[in-house]
């Protein structure tokens, strides 16, 4: 497998192949990712919902992110590794903002960030990218700025708001980011912003007329239970069940004396043995 770079993502754009891109906070699922051979992987600020059982993605912070954008630099060595930027990690400063971009790439390693749109995107990824740091941008859905009653539902149903986005798309790629990633929005417009942009559009929640494809990995995986499950999840596995039984497996066998067996255990010397036994 070949390292996956900024060139490498928009060929694949040219050449229509298909681009994916999986979520990761750990070392050992960014390692099971990588050695699939996904292009992409995002230490999403979805960790917060998915890793740390907080309620927003608002509420992981700077040091949060670069604290499992660390152990997942670790456990990659092909993909594309992108830190997503965190919330009030650069809406209040475009100074700060560009300070904490330097961090995911200084600190924690990673080959680009992401940022998603806000009032003052423009400014803040323009001083990013002159500092030569490449950014992905993020409209549609964005939960960091999304307000309660009216955000967190399909964008763009409408010519009004869909044709913001084509505005934020165009500006976005006017200032040079890499790829966009596309959240919740009806597959007509990511379709129609696809064809305007020369850089790749990510799909989450956006149809299949996308370059590529995202998924929060635990959503994917089938780890979370409890939670509803937004229209555009495919479960490819059931790991909460996998790993329910396996738990259940291991209690039944440590309660009825079957774990650990002679063959999990260390021996010692018998003479050695009764030495101890007889001091003791
Ligand atoms: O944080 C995240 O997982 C994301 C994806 C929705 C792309 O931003």
């Amino acid at each position: 497998m070949n390292k996956v770079t900024i060139e490498t993502i928009i060929e694949k754009k040219r050449h229509k192949i298909p681009i994916t891109l999986l979520t990761a906070y750990s070392f050992p699922l960014a390692s099971i990712i990588d050695n699939s051979g996904i292009d992409i992987i995002l230490v999403g600020d979805s960790v917060a919902n998915t890793e740390l059982g907080l309620e927003s993605t608002r509420s992981v912070t700077m040091c949060e992110m670069l604290h499992h954008a660390k152990a997942v630099r670790r456990g990659v060595r092909n993909a594309l590794l992108v830190g997503d930027m965190p919330y009030e990690s650069y809406q209040l400063d475009v100074s700060d903002a560009l300070n904490n971009a330097k961090r995911f790439m200084g600190e924690a390693g990673c080959d680009a960030v992401k940022l998603e749109w806000f009032q003052k995107c423009p400014e803040v990824t323009e001083s990013i990218l002159k500092a030569g740091i490449p950014v992905m941008g993020h409209i549609g859905l964005t939960p960091q700025t999304a307000d309660k009653a009216d955000g967190f539902k399909v964008q763009g149903k409408d010519a009004e708001r869909a044709s913001q986005l084509i505005e934020q798309a165009l500006l976005m790629e006017g200032l040079g980011i890499f790829s966009l990633v596309i959240e919740c929005v009806p597959d007509i417009l990511a379709g129609i912003i696809t064809k305007k942009l020369k850089v790749p559009t990510i799909g989450i929640g956006a149809g299949r007329d996308c370059d590529g494809q995202a998924l929060v990995t635990y959503d994917m995986l089938g780890l979370i239970k409890g939670r509803k499950k937004p229209k555009f999840v495919k479960e490819y596995a059931d790991i909460y069940s996998e790993i329910k039984k396996a738990v259940g497996m291991y209690k039944e066998e440590v309660e009825h004396n079957l774990f650990p067996l002679r063959e999990h255990s260390y021996s010692m010397k018998e003479e050695e043995a009764q030495k101890i036994i007889d001091n003791f």
